[in-house]
């Protein structure tokens, strides 16, 4: 018997099913993802007992994708799309071409027209981004060669289906689909027109990314990162990247998945990056579950006893026609056999852009259900015996550099062995960024040590909070009896303290400035610089919030402070003794 459930529930039954059969797969040998693929055809309307609501699985599947597509941006900068583009663009544009054709030629043996052909060999053109992110992390290749060059390939797939699904509804009255839709009826005219705003939207909103979103997004990290919580952090970082997937879906009509990953580039150029992906990784892991729940819930199984023919070639062209296209443009390219072998395995399978592009060419009366079905039918199967293709993939290598050795190693060498060095640079300039960094960090705790008892994610926020202040030789850094605005600490050069008529000198890591602040009075003396000084100078109110949430440091700097009015005190009363003798 069938019961309808609510979002509470799906989400709770989701995970509970996704656990016990991504467990049970995996005592099978067989990958996790299997195992939520089975639980969501099992919550799904073609199996007895419970029936989720497929609609809230596949909006919370959405958000699987939005956050995986967030993370690989932190991991990809605009310059590896760059390094790659000169096998990714012919590469993804050739094999979406060749595929649909493909998709095209097997629709006219059912007897389908054209539209549904386009619709059908498109959405067999697309690979999943879930699934191969998910391989590459799996075998430790996110950062190799082969796999940039895999995930920039598959980014102008994915930007070439934003195109596709803008494109569909304006052309679907030629295609013979509904032509009560968008520009359907207008013809030719409104078209170009629709052509035209959604290049001009693409077009601004790749503006807005490469111009506005390098400098807004890091100094909001930055500033939330100043406030040292670290919920507030997480919940900016989701708010960016959310907030940017939907502004740009709604704004600029690009794809939720594709404004997450431009917010994640965004994010990357930020040093805070690293945090902000570990901070949004266990997120992206349950949402990503509840995508290939949902993609599970929406299978009908029987439609591969009903039409195993038809599922078989289906799979074939996925699994088989995609592949070899891929390795063929890859190679013609002239770059080596073991990326094209490797890009092939990563991409033969389809996945969320298909299911949207597919459930589009239904609304708009191009393709027929069957042929939804025989998709959804390929997602699954493809996705399922995708770690056997990758598998398949690695023993070709094997087989191909055991058998032809010097033609493994020396053919498109030369195109690969300048990839590599690009890459290679590039990643030099991050490294290089973070090292900076890194110094940084092991500067201020070499000059001052007291800041090694704090974590480091407090290091870094000190690091936020410093506003840095030189002074020359004879400028008074602090007044008498001014009200304290500040504490500092000398990174280079000395001060001294004027006391009386017996100075006390303070060098490079020392600090002064804390008794106004932790007394709320005034200064108790002026302090003169007697060197050229670099001071790092955390203001009252940062001050405050910061040692409030470390007592050992505020006690630490509070011991100093009473040593030193102690000191003043009794210097103070050995010169009245001694003006009084
Ligand atoms: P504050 O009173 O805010 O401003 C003057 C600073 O001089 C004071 O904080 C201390 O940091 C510093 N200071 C005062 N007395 C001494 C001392 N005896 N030795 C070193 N530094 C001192």
């Amino acid at each position: 018997m069938h019961q309808e459930v609510s979002l509470l529930a799906t989400v709770a039954i989701g995970f509970v099913f996704a656990a016990v059969f991504g467990y049970l797969a995996d005592r099978l040998r067989l990958p996790p993802l299997v195992g939520y693929l089975v639980a969501g055809i099992m919550m799904g309307p073609y199996t007895p007992g419970i029936v989720a609501d497929s609609g809230l699985a596949s909006q919370l599947a959405e958000m699987g994708v939005i956050l995986l597509m967030f993370g690989v941006g932190l991991h990809f900068s605009a310059s590896d799309l760059l390094a790659v583009r000169g096998v990714a663009v012919p590469g993804a544009l050739g094999r979406i071409l060749l595929a649909t054709l493909l998709g095209i030629g097997l629709c006219s043996l059912w007897g389908w027209g054209l539209g549904a052909g386009i619709v059908f060999g498109l959405s067999l053109s697309v690979a999943s981004t879930v699934v191969l992110l998910k391989a590459l992390e799996e075998h430790n290749q996110v950062d190799s060669v082969n796999g940039r060059v895999t995930v920039g390939w598959l980014i102008v797939e994915d930007l070439a289906m934003v195109l596709a699904l803008v494109l569909l509804p304006a052309f679907s009255g030629v295609l013979g689909g509904n032509a009560d839709v968008a520009a359907g009826e207008a013809g030719g005219l409104a078209i170009t027109l629709t052509i035209g705003i959604t290049l001009l939207k693409v077009g601004a909103f790749t503006v807005m990314a490469i111009y506005f979103g390098p400098k807004v997004v890091p100094w909001i990290l930055t500033l939330v990162a100043r406030t040292g919580s670290p919920e507030l952090f997480t919940l900016s970082v989701l708010a960016v990247a959310l907030g940017i997937a939907f502004g740009s879906a709604e704004i600029f009509g690009v794809s939720f998945a594709l404004g997450a990953f431009v917010a994640g580039v965004v994010m990357s150029e930020s040093h805070l990056s690293h945090r902000a992906a570990a901070d949004s990784l266990p997120l992206q892991n349950a949402f990503a579950v509840l995508f290939f729940v949902s993609v599970g819930m929406l299978f009908d199984p029987y439609v591969i006893i009903r039409d195993p023919l038809a599922v078989a070639a289906v799979l074939a062209l996925i699994i088989f026609g995609k592949s070899l296209i891929g390795f063929l443009i890859v190679v013609l390219l002239r770059f080596p056999i073991a990326m094209g072998l490797s890009v092939a395995a990563g991409l033969a399978q389809i996945g969320e852009f298909s299911f949207i592009l597919a459930s589009l060419g239904v609304s708009l009366g191009l393709l027929p259900r069957e042929g939804q079905d025989l998709i959804l039918a390929g997602a699954i199967l493809s996705i399922t015996v995708n770690p056997l293709v990758l598998l398949g993939g690695d023993w070709l290598q094997k087989a191909v550099r055991r058998k032809w050795p010097s033609l493994f190693e020396q053919y498109g060498k030369s195109k690969h062995d300048a990839l590599c060095r690009e890459l290679e640079r590039i990643r030099k300039i991050s490294d290089e960024r973070n090292r900076q960094h890194q110094l940084e960090m092991q500067q201020l705790i070499g000059t001052f040590p007291m800041f090694a008892q704090v974590d480091e994610n407090s290091q870094e926020e000190l690091l936020l909070l410093f506003r840095p202040k030189v002074a020359s030789p004879g400028e008074r850094v602090i007044r008498i009896g001014d009200r304290g605005d500040g504490m500092y600490f000398i990174s280079s050069g000395a001060v001294e303290v004027q006391l009386e008529d017996d100075p006390v000198r303070l060098q490079a890591g020392s600090f002064f400035g804390e008794m106004a602040l932790l007394s709320g009075g005034r200064r108790t003396a002026d302090v003169i610089a007697v060197d050229f000084c670099q001071f790092l100078v955390l203001e009252r109110r940062d001050f405050n919030v910061f040692m409030s949430k470390h007592p050992a440091l505020r006690a630490a700097v509070s011991d100093m402070a009473k040593e030193r009015k102690a000191m003043n005190v009794s210097r103070r009363k050995r010169k009245k003794s001694l003006d009084a003798t």
